[in-house]
């Protein structure tokens, strides 16, 4: 078991469900008696696996004052190991886990909900669908997935009912969005969460119909932002010390290997918590945390995922 740190909390698993081939749900609760911390809908909690290691994985469960917490993990055999972890855990195991996190909250005052999940990209989408239900707000919700790899399907249609429409392949989907998109309430907001690609043909879809960017929200399951490039180095503004960072290593790994200590918690640049403030040199932005105009300031990065352009970037460290 992985040592808790500030603010984490100390978990024990009550349960244990097979969604579909590879899919696992784990219930956690408190270790002794109790209520969670409340969450917002899209939020994830960071569980530790190994000594330093984290894994984000997303809340599926009930929101208000929950006795569990729920999550959805598919073991990813070609991972660092943390999937593989989740799947080895009995009933009874303690883990540790950070209170929950929002990075894919729902608009408040959004008109309508135009919810869209590829694959096992459904997790953030359920707490989503669970909230515009119980706060009654106008959605829709698309689930893409392959035959049998239908993870929380059945949730889905319990709550969304005919809101719901189960697609089974790219194409279809893109077909189904390209009409929905002309076709939703002016003030709707768009989320999608899956893989990569999904996300990038589904709001270029929407920006094609004319959708502000600003109602777009994607949150990718697994960030094709490899962390690899050209070669660069950080100056640390307070030492001055210069961190080399190589072609195939993240700033961020380059900090920590120096005993630099940098929050973290997704490493994909979803989460916003590695945020660094910048004092000079050109950011390659490969996040999905900042918004466009927080890129354009030039003076902050996240380098789990960001590197320099040209061979420097100065840091506020
Ligand atoms: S660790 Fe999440 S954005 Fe960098």
């Amino acid at each position: 078991m992985t040592t808790a740190g500030p603010n984490e909390l100390p978990l024990r698993v009550t349960g244990l469900r097979t969604l579909c081939e590879g899919i696992r749900e784990v219930t956690l609760g408190l270790a002794g008696d109790g209520v969670l911390p409340s969450f917002a809908p899209g939020s994830h909690l960071a569980v530790g696996w190994a000594d330093g290691e984290r894994n984000s994985y997303s809340l599926t469960g009930p929101m208000v004052e929950p006795r569990h917490y729920s999550i959805s993990v598919r073991h990813d055999r070609a991972g660092r190991g943390g999937s593989a972890w989740v799947h080895s855990l009995r009933v009874g195991d303690d883990v540790v886990a950070s209170r929950p996190r929002s990075a894919f909250a729902p608009v408040a005052d959004a008109r309508h909900h135009v919810l869209v999940a590829g694959g096992i990209g459904v997790t953030p989408i359920v707490s989503h669908v669970r909230a515009a239900v119980m706060w009654q707000r106008s959605f829709e919700v698309v689930y893409v997935h392959r035959p049998g790899a239908d993870a929380h399907a059945e949730d889905l249609r319990a709550l969304a009912r005919d809101r719901l429409t189960i697609l089974r392949s790219g194409p279809e989907l893109l077909a189904h969005m390209k009409a929905r998109l002309f076709d939703v309430p002016l003030g709707a907001h768009l989320y999608v969460c899956g893989p990569e690609g999904l996300i990038e043909a589904v709001t270029s879809a929407a920006l094609d119909a004319g959708w502000h960017r600003q109602r777009l929200h994607a949150e990718p399951f697994a960030s094709a932002a490899a962390a690899g490039g050209a070669p660069f180095a950080a100056r640390l503004g307070r030492s001055g010390a210069l961190v080399p960072v190589g072609a195939e290593t993240s700033l961020l790994e380059a900090l920590l290997a120096r005993g630099i200590a940098v929050p973290n918690l997704c490493r994909q640049g979803v989460c916003g918590e590695c945020k660094l403030t910048v004092r000079g040199g050109g950011i390659d932005h490969r996040d999905t945390y900042l918004t466009d105009d927080e890129r354009a300031a030039g003076d902050a990065m996240m380098p789990c995922v960001s590197r320099a352009v040209g061979d420097r970037v100065e840091l506020e460290l």
